[in-house]
């Protein structure tokens, strides 16, 4: 497969857009950035913007002559995402990095999230079709488990209080990644096409847990700090509670998850 330089990428000014734009650029990938007609959202004055409709007219348009896309749009754009592939495919974009950065396809989740998984699945499955119906088109996708912990503040540590909420017994392990992580999976993705060519790639800044963090927090702010205890079952009631009350998952700011 050749090699990718040119990279469009779509959502650009968003939570993961800012650092995967800044990881292609610091990579030396030559950008583009598309964006809708309509978008109030602040892009890198530096970077050749094409504004859009998103139809396959218009998206082909702006497309055509890129190596790869990149989509990193927000929820609410998730649906148009059948209809970028088309377009990069019909443009002869090589690869087309998919709108996923969610669970593995080999995790389970709440029954609550399953909406979210079935309509990232289809996209999965049309994206294998494309690949297989076209051996010139390729696809890749991310998962990330839990995105940086800043994004999360209600996670369990209240830095500025020195306190924590631990659930359970706070040895449940689990995987995270940076915002910088994030950027550069996007970048290993294109700078090794073959190898990660129509495949969903599982990445991870580290493994840790919530005691763990705890003690690193303790240990560099030399203090013990305030330890609540609640459980998972807790907090997912609280979830559910604030989904029935139209403040559910997707609705927060940017749409990341509420608890
Ligand atoms: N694993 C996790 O826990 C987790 C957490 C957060 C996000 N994610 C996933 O990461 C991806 C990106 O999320 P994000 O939070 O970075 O997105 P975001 O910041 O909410 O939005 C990114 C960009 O999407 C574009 N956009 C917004 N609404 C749109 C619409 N209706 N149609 C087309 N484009 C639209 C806008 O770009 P323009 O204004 O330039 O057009 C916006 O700047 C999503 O797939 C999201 O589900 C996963």
């Amino acid at each position: 497969m050749a090699s990718i330089r040119k990279v469009a990428i779509i959502g650009a000014g968003g939570n993961f857009g800012i650092p995967i734009t800044k990881a292609l650029r610091t990579a030396g990938f030559d950008l583009t950035i598309i964006s809708r007609l309509e978008s109030q959202t602040k892009l890198p004055d530096d970077i050749p913007v094409i504004r859009t409709t998103y139809d396959l007219q218009g998206l082909t348009a702006a497309l055509r002559n890129q190596d790869a896309v990149v989509n990193v749009v927000g929820p609410a754009g998730l649906p148009l995402q059948k209809t970028m592939i088309d377009a990069a495919e019909a443009a002869g974009v090589q690869r087309f990095v998919l709108d996923d950065f969610g669970r593995a396809p080999s995790q389970t989740g709440l029954p609550d999230l399953e909406p979210m998984g079935a309509s990232r699945r289809e996209i999965l499955e049309y994206a294998r079709q494309k690949a297989s119906s076209n051996l010139a088109f390729t696809w890749s996708a991310v998962a990330i488990g839990i995105p940086a912990l800043k994004k999360f503040p209600t996670m369990g540590f209240d830095i500025v209080n020195r306190s924590a909420i631990i659930y359970d017994k706070g040895t449940e392990p689990f995987t995270g990644v940076t915002l910088a992580g994030i950027g550069q999976s996007v970048v290993g993705i294109l700078q090794q096409p073959d190898q990660t060519a129509n495949k969903h790639l599982c990445v991870q800044s580290l493994q840790t847990c919530q005691n763990e963090i705890l003690e690193a927090f303790e240990t560099v702010s030399r203090q013990t700090w305030k330890v609540k205890n609640s459980t998972s079952a807790e907090l997912i009631a609280r979830g559910r509670a604030r989904k029935e009350a139209g403040e559910g998952v997707g609705t927060g700011s940017g749409g990341w998850p509420v608890v």
